[in-house]
């Protein structure tokens, strides 16, 4: 309950009392990063909650066809390989297609997954239609295989994987836990204090799993309590990598790494130990250098990092999450009732998405062009399949029975993350065909 006051009152006092002066646009981003944090401060007490039982007992029947297996050797698909690699060699984009209806529904539920936070749960929280469960990805000229848990733990053998990012990449890496939970549940072997990082262990697999907090990337002061509600302007130092993730890169074998949403708040920037301007800071007397600034800069000295370590991991980079606010943003009523997918063509990505995805796609290019043998850089491109999915998100549903009450209460909606099971899900098997086939893609 308090929590829920919480996310309710803060950002309205803080809009009032901070951001009279920004742009609407700035605003709610700034804001925005306040539901990241409550989303996070809300998630430590899921931790303490035990995990349901007798997970196991339901799993195999559970598990909807897979291909089968075929023996261990060469890093491919089960199957019928290569008549199907070619084929996707050549001709097939499989982040162009459309949403297809699919029966086989999800791959894990509500109640088998322990390590889903509560606020992505949108069916233990009362989400009343399950028609978004029911679609699968079919790129335009191919198929694209169900993520098979048991393939992928076989390869995965004492290998060890990263996501890196923000709450987004929290989000996806859940999606990848509740998949693998089929085969064996994971089990937790650090948090931060906050929650935020965490690192997990397949034991029969010796595979592991890690989530490391990292909204910039770079380096970054951030001045927000427990509670969201920001001290002082972020403090972003343009040029110097966050030592948080690249510290520990040496021991990933992989690294699915995806920002964004985070360089829309309001931020001073530095760079050659001096501050070089800012965005959104009116009154500051500060040169407004904008968002795209320090994003592509912060890319820049990402894809740097990378492509210059001594250490080779294989790195996804993942292009930019679209939300999917309607008549309002997150703290002025928007909301995300559809409940179809929508038709390619039928919506188009925001400005500010299509601006932070160019610079993406620009800065990936060209760190997959200059980089040296040996560095294995990936495109892994969900915005425009994430688009069509205004239905995949928890909407009011980041709480639990947020109507049982009273049917016309005022909710917070959630047009960001995604509900799992759903849309999410897909993006582990792009990963997984792009792990398996990927040098089909560039
Ligand atoms: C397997 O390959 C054969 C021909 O090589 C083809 O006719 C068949 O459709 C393929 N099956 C699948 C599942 O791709
Ligand atoms: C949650 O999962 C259980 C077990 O699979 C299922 O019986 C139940 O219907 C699910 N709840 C909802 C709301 O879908
Ligand atoms: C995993 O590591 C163990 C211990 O180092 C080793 O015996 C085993 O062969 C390794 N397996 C694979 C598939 O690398
Ligand atoms: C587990 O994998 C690591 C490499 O990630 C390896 O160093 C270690 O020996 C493995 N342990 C076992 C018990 O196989
Ligand atoms: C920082 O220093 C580098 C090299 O000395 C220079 O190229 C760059 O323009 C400087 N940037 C700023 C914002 O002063
Ligand atoms: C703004 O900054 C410029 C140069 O940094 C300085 O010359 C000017 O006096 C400043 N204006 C105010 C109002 O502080
Ligand atoms: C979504 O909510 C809006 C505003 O409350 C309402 O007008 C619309 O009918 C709803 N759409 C669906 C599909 O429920
Ligand atoms: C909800 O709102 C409708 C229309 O505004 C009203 O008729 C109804 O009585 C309200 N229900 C509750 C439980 O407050």
């Amino acid at each position: 309950m308090l929590k829920e006051m919480r996310f309710e009152s803060k950002p309205v006092s803080s809009f009032h009392k901070h951001n009279r002066l920004l742009v609407k646009f700035a605003a709610s981003f700034l804001l925005l990063g306040l539901a990241f944090r409550l989303f996070y401060s809300d998630s430590i007490g899921l931790s303490v909650e035990p995990p349901p039982l007798a997970d196991h007992e339901t799993e195999p029947s559970s598990v909807p066809s897979f291909p089968p297996q075929t023996p261990p050797g060469p890093v491919d698909f089960p199957g019928n390989s290569s008549q199907t690699s070619q084929n996707v060699a050549v001709k097939c984009d499989i982040f162009t297609g459309d949403w297809v209806p699919d029966s086989s529904g999800p791959r894990y539920t509500n109640e088998s997954c322990h390590v889903m936070e509560s606020h992505q749960n949108c069916m233990k929280n009362g989400r009343p239609d399950s028609g978004y469960i029911y679609w699968r990805w079919k790129p335009r000229d191919c198929e694209l295989r169900k993520f098979n848990p048991q393939r992928f733990l076989a390869l995965m053998r004492n290998k060890s994987w990263a996501f890196v990012g923000d709450s987004i990449s929290r989000n996806h890496v859940q999606s990848l836990i509740c998949i693998l939970s089929q085969v064996e549940q994971a089990v937790e072997v650090y948090h931060d204090k906050e929650y935020r990082s965490k690192r997990w262990h397949f034991p029969s697999y010796n595979f592991t799993l890690s989530v490391i907090w990292t909204p910039f990337l770079i380096g970054a002061d951030i001045f927000e309590d427990m509670n969201g509600v920001s001290t002082s302007e972020i403090q972003l130092y343009l040029d110097k990598i966050d030592k948080t993730w690249t510290n520990q890169y040496n021991s990933f074998d992989y690294v699915v790494i995806g920002v964004g949403k985070w360089f829309l708040k309001t931020a001073i920037y530095h760079e050659n130990n001096t501050v070089s301007g800012c965005h959104s800071c009116p009154g500051k007397n500060l040169t407004e250098l904008g968002f795209e600034y320090s994003y592509r800069s912060a890319l820049r000295v990402v894809f740097n990092f990378i492509t210059h370590s001594d250490h080779k991991a294989s790195v996804f980079f993942r292009t930019t999450t679209p939300d999917h606010f309607e008549n309002g943003e997150w703290f002025s009523g928007g909301h995300c009732n559809r409940s179809l997918p929508f038709k390619e063509g039928e919506v188009d990505l925001k400005d500010v998405d299509n601006v932070m995805r160019n610079i993406e796609l620009e800065e990936f290019e060209k760190a997959a062009k200059g980089s040296e043998e040996g560095v294995n850089l990936k495109l892994l491109d969900t915005t425009h399949l994430s688009l069509l999915r205004s239905d995949g998100h928890p909407g009011p549903y980041r709480q639990f029975q947020p109507f049982a009450k009273d049917k016309n209460a005022t909710v917070q909606n959630d047009c960001l993350h995604w509900c799992l099971p759903g849309p999410i899900d897909t993006w582990n098997d792009l990963v997984m065909e792009l792990l398996v086939n990927g040098d089909k893609y560039r």
